[in-house]
């Protein structure tokens, strides 16, 4: 579907207030999935509302699996059981990797076919990585040319796996270990680098044993989940967004409540701070496993910084809005190791720099990542989202500090992750 929904955003002086971030993406899509297949109602405060999101709960109403809203908008998930109920029609993951990846490792276990597509973005994206350990497993997964969406899968009887996938990715360790539930034996995925860890996490909150040694996630087959109730913390990698924009101007003030503190996507905040903003983080609380705290941060200098290796990795969502704003630091951005960016929403290297380009940014575009110089003035223009979310909301913020107002067009795409990410900035800048 075409998006032509654009926003202007206006130069600012300064951001200012409190913000109350959504829920984190990653943990509601695995919450969801394995509320599914738990045994009783699960019931989550503050889940997101990411349509990426929506799109996992769609998938599981058409498994056979009932949630609502209940009226305080908390999100009640009704439990299968590890037998969810064969899907009458496809199931549409919207513009989600994560659901289209990680559902199909609970699929693979399944004994049913079932199909997965998703919109154009979603259809040009790399479902290798997962068709290859799901197949060893013995589901036989079928795909479009060149291992694109959409997915024809074949689930069955599986059995444990040692897995050590050549990306660096935690959909995929979530899908393989979410295979290894319906396994027979011991399941192990071991990273190249260390990747977020909410799929261990969630499975050990729903009552599974997985244990973890360096890089080496394990778990044994035929463990039953239970029901869990949860309040999803804020999403750090949304709170990103607020946290540049502080950055741009020395004296902003933001505070973002309840935020997702897991060391696993925290690094963020190391970079921040080593970039001159002045972080502090209050009210340390645990919720099912996983870190919360409050953020404030405070804008002073903006200096340059280079990504790399594992924290490419670790940043690689936030690494859009780094680069936006990378221009008004005063020393720039280097990203290296970093060509996962290619094959996300968009090709986040060739969006950042084609957009940067139009502000009148000089910027190094690498087949793995790029240079941005720092001591850059940049002037609004017309903008594209390349209909990425975090595009879109990446260049909302680099165009506070430009001269003159910027056009985002497709600016709605935000909605993939924070529906409300607009009318938010528009309230704490000024
Ligand atoms: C995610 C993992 C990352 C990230 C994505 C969410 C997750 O993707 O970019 O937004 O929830 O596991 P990869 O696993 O492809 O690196």
């Amino acid at each position: 579907m075409p998006d032509d929904s654009n926003v202007v955003v206006r130069p600012a002086r300064t951001v200012r207030g409190v913000v109350r971030i959504p829920g984190d993406k990653s943990i509601s899509h695995r919450y969801a999935m394995l509320a599914a297949i738990a045994e009783g109602s699960s019931r989550f405060q503050n889940f997101s509302a990411a349509r990426d999101c929506q799109s996992t709960l769609d998938c599981v109403a058409t498994l056979g699996c009932q949630w609502k809203h209940l009226d305080d908008g908390t999100i009640e998930v009704r439990g299968l059981g590890p037998r969810l109920n064969p899907p009458a029609k496809v199931l549409d993951c919207g513009n989600s990797g994560s659901t289209m990846r990680m559902l199909s490792g609970i699929l693979a276990g399944q004994h049913f076919s079932s199909e997965l597509c998703g919109d154009e973005s979603l259809s040009r994206r790399p479902m290798a990585r997962i068709m290859k350990p799901l197949s060893e497993m013995g589901a036989k997964i079928s795909s479009s040319e060149g291992a694109r969406p959409p997915l024809k899968i074949q689930g069955g009887p599986l059995k444990a796996i040692d897995y050590k996938p050549e990306v660096a990715s935690a959909q995929v360790k979530s899908c393989v270990l979410f295979a290894g539930l319906f396994a027979e034996g011991e399941t192990v995925v071991e990273e190249p680098i260390r990747t977020r860890d909410h799929g261990e996490i969630a499975l050990r909150a729903f009552g599974a044993e997985v244990e973890r040694q360096g890089n080496a996630s394990r778990i044994v087959g035929g463990q039953r989940l239970r029901a869990i109730e949860a309040h999803v913390p804020g999403d750090l990698s949304s709170a990103a967004f607020f946290l540049c924009a502080a950055a741009l101007f020395p004296g902003s003030q933001i505070t973002l409540p309840g935020i997702l503190m897991n060391p696993t996507r925290a690094r963020l905040l190391d970079i921040l701070i080593q970039m001159g903003l002045k972080v502090s983080v209050a009210h340390l609380e645990e919720h099912q496993g996983e870190l919360v705290g409050t953020i404030e941060a405070r804008g002073a200098e903006w200096k340059g910084a280079l990504i790399a290796g594992a924290d490419t990795a670790a940043l690689i969502d936030e690494i859009p809005v780094l680069a936006a704003v990378a221009p008004y630091s005063d020393g720039g951005l280097e990203v290296r190791d970093a060509k996962e960016l290619r094959v996300k929403e968009s090709d986040r290297i060739a969006a950042v720099a084609a957009n940067l380009r139009k502000m009148g940014a000089e910027v190094e575009e690498r087949s793995d990542g790029m240079k941005i110089p720092g001591g850059q003035h940049l002037h609004g223009a017309k903008l594209d989202s390349f209909g990425d979310h975090r595009i879109a909301m990446a260049f909302a913020v680099a165009a506070l500090r430009a001269e003159g107002e910027t056009t985002i067009h497709g600016a709605d795409a935000a909605g993939v992750s924070y529906p409300t990410f607009f009318e938010e900035l528009r309230s704490v800048t000024s």
